[in-house]
């Protein structure tokens, strides 16, 4: 069977085919009307006919031209306004959103549940729920695209790059990886799979109990020697992480960032980029020492810790 249009299973596929729909009515529209021209041209002065070809009629001449000109701009920018605005809209973090790790490596995808439940290349979504999938990778770029949703994000090394979706009809869908990555990337992908939330509660409470990421983030701030420090009645002074997450830092040298997950995962590999104001740059950088996964789960611990807690 011929598949003329790929299937629609989320609130952006409906928005992106709405957009490519009106750039193929548009391109239509002015391929028609070119051929036309063109084939009307080319009988009404084929050699030998009695059409005048005398000078150009005064009409064709500037009001034409500008009008034409503004026409196509005002059309380009509207276009160019929807677009962004879908594209856009997809991208603001929703706060009730369910958020989902997702680990890419050489060749699988690994991604993780608020409650620590762990697949590797599927991944269980309940359907009409937004959900934002914070995403990184082990090894080298790859980019996480599930062509029924119409969402596609590239999946970099050292860095959280985040998606979200909103699935709109149950089903399994495919999911790729499409960027090349190595010998298996063609094999790299799976199986979106989108439930009744009813159904999702259900799959979610039959998966072996994983310990929650920011559990496991709490065992490795201990394990890791974090807590020697940042804890606040150690003797090395080291700035308290309570409440760290979602705050405004005042560092060093006078700038002030948003204490969001890529400042915390930045803190912990290069500690000396953006040191505290009012602290010494001693924090030892952990870049090598802790993977991806560990890193999630310390991210997912200090975001956890609310203002007045242990460390
Ligand atoms: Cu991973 Cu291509």
């Amino acid at each position: 069977m011929i598949r003329f249009w790929p299937e629609a299973a989320s609130d952006t596929a409906v928005q992106v085919d709405s957009v490519v729909l009106l750039l193929l009515a548009v391109s239509g529209a002015i391929l028609l009307l070119v051929l036309a021209l063109v084939l009307g041209f080319a009988i009404r002065y084929r050699r030998g006919s009695a059409a005048p070809r005398g000078e150009l009629p005064e009409l064709l001449k500037k009001e034409v031209e500008v009008g034409w000109t503004f026409a196509i701009l005002l059309l380009a920018l509207f276009i160019f306004s929807w677009a962004s605005v879908t594209e856009l809209g997809a991208l603001r973090p929703d706060p009730e959103a369910i958020e989902i790790h997702v680990v890419a490596k050489q060749w699988m995808w690994k991604t993780q549940h608020p409650n620590g439940a762990r697949e590797i290349d599927a991944l269980h979504v309940p359907r009409g729920e937004t959900v934002r999938l914070l995403m990184t990778s082990q090894d080298v770029i790859h980019s996480f695209f599930v062509p029924a949703f119409r969402i596609k994000q590239d999946v970099l090394p050292g860095r959280i790059t985040s998606l979200q979706f909103r699935a709109t009809a149950v089903g399994e869908y495919p999911l790729f990886c499409a960027e090349y990555c190595g010998t298996l990337h063609a094999r790299m992908g799976g199986t979106v799979t989108v439930m009744e939330p009813e159904d999702y509660a259900r799959w979610l409470a039959a998966q072996p109990e994983g310990d929650d990421l920011g559990r496991e983030g709490a065992a490795l701030f201990v394990s890791l020697g974090c807590a020697g420090c940042h804890n606040g009645s150690t003797v090395v002074r080291a700035p308290g992480l309570a409440g760290v997450y979602g705050r405004d830092v005042n560092l060093a040298d006078g700038r002030v960032v948003r204490a969001d997950e890529a400042y915390l995962r930045d803190s912990i590999l290069q500690p000396r980029r953006d040191v505290v104001a009012g602290f010494e740059p001693l924090m030892p950088s952990f870049a090598g020492l802790v993977g991806e996964d560990e890193l999630q789960r310390l991210v997912a611990y200090l975001r956890s810790l609310r203002e007045g807690g242990s460390p």
